[in-house]
């Protein structure tokens, strides 16, 4: 989608005249119990070292800081860690491995390392038990739907894609649903099984879940070699399926043209959203203003950044979660400019109302936003 403002009208002209002139007064109440509402404070209780590249940290409430009990989450939700890097405000999403009916005792997040990613390498090299995290409420609608969904339940995952169906194995193991699923989990060797062992023992025990492991580039009994295809799907599929998919954009690029020669309607495919798929033309480097509730802040913006990224590096403490453009959290209005927004999940109104997701947008212009905080 593409927003473009020529003109601003004669409220906002005021709006920006009044933020760049002067620094009002605001008690910010409404801002503080959003933000309360939002927070849990948790401990890093344990950390398994999953595969040489991935970890696995159980979170428990941090009492002292008022979180008494973790608030309950549906199977393939996720939370958003937030923390301070060199003085930048950053988050990140990971989701839920374990059970949902373990909630308000612990939390599973499993995060495997990106190269060159900031959190994730802060995670895998500097974290330890004991230390502490702030992060969100659990999000996110990336799960069965006993009213939308079939019960013929085929996942399809790459790499740490495998985490939300952790959770969603253990919520059909532990009766939180009534539905039968297949997990088909494309790792490249046997070495970067993520929950290796417990993958086996649910395969042994359960009649409902299904693990499928297919190795890409080595060969070892026990497992598929290859990538995920036809031929492995089709014993698995029945006249109604529902299917998930979690994983690298390659990944569901393949599989949706599988899936079209089985006639699977899209209405039954959903996919978990981790990436913002965009590469501007050409590298432009633009100024840009946002506004606060009690002050501005001047920095810069690139096209080939999304206005959230530019934000964070400027030191502005802006508020995200899914960072995809699903949560709304970002929802910020854009006063002047024009931008690219790649997909959206804006209500009519709010869209009509130049609200726009920082964390999906890129500048094409100098840009002026408001921000809520
Ligand atoms: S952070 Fe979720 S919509 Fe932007």
């Amino acid at each position: 989608m593409e927003n473009k403002i020529t003109k601003i009208n004669t409220e906002r002209k005021n709006i920006i005249a009044e933020y760049s002139s002067k620094k009002t007064k605001d008690t910010h109440i409404d801002t503080l119990a959003q933000e309360i509402k939002d927070l849990q404070y948790v401990i890093i209780k344990d950390i398994v070292e999953e595969t040489p590249d991935a970890k696995s940290f159980i979170l428990t409430p941090d009492s002292t800081k008022g979180t008494y009990e973790l608030a309950p989450f549906t199977a393939g939700q996720y939370i958003s860690i937030k923390m301070f890097v060199d003085d930048i405000y950053v988050t990140r999403a990971y989701s839920l491995s374990s059970s949902p009916t373990k909630t308000s005792k612990m939390y599973r997040i499993t995060i495997k390392r990106v190269e060159g990613g900031l959190v994730s390498n802060i995670m895998l090299d500097e974290m330890k038990i004991g230390d502490t995290l702030t992060i969100s409420r659990p999000i996110g609608d990336f799960g069965y739907n006993r009213i939308r969904d079939e019960k013929n339940i085929i996942a399809i995952a790459g790499g740490s894609g495998i985490t939300p169906f952790m959770s969603m194995a253990y919520a059909i193991l532990n009766k939180v649903y009534d539905a039968n699923l297949t997990v088909f989990y494309s790792v490249r060797k046997e070495e970067d099984i993520i929950f290796k062992d417990e993958i086996k023992a649910i395969n042994k025990k359960s009649k409902k879940v299904k693990f499928v492991i297919t190795l890409t580039r080595e060969e070892k009994e026990g497992y598929f070699s290859g990538h995920i295809n036809k031929e492995m799907l089709e014993p698995y599929l029945k006249e109604f399926n529902t299917i998930f998919m979690c994983g690298p954009k390659t990944l569901y690029k393949t599989m949706n043209e599988i899936l079209s020669e089985f006639n699977i309607p899209k209405k039954s495919v959903h996919y978990e959203n981790f990436f913002v798929d965009y590469t501007p033309s050409e590298i432009q480097e633009y100024e840009l203003k946002v506004i606060l509730k009690n002050d501005f802040v001047l920095a810069k913006c690139k096209s080939n950044e999304t206005l959230l990224v530019s934000m964070e590096k400027a030191g502005i403490k802006a508020p995200s979660m899914c960072r995809v453009g699903v949560c709304g959290y970002c929802k910020s209005i854009l006063l002047e400019g024009k931008i690219k927004m790649i997909g959206s999940y804006l209500k009519e109104a709010e869209a009509e109302n130049d609200y726009i997701h920082p964390c999906i947008t890129y500048p094409e212009s100098d840009i002026v936003l408001r921000l809520d905080i």
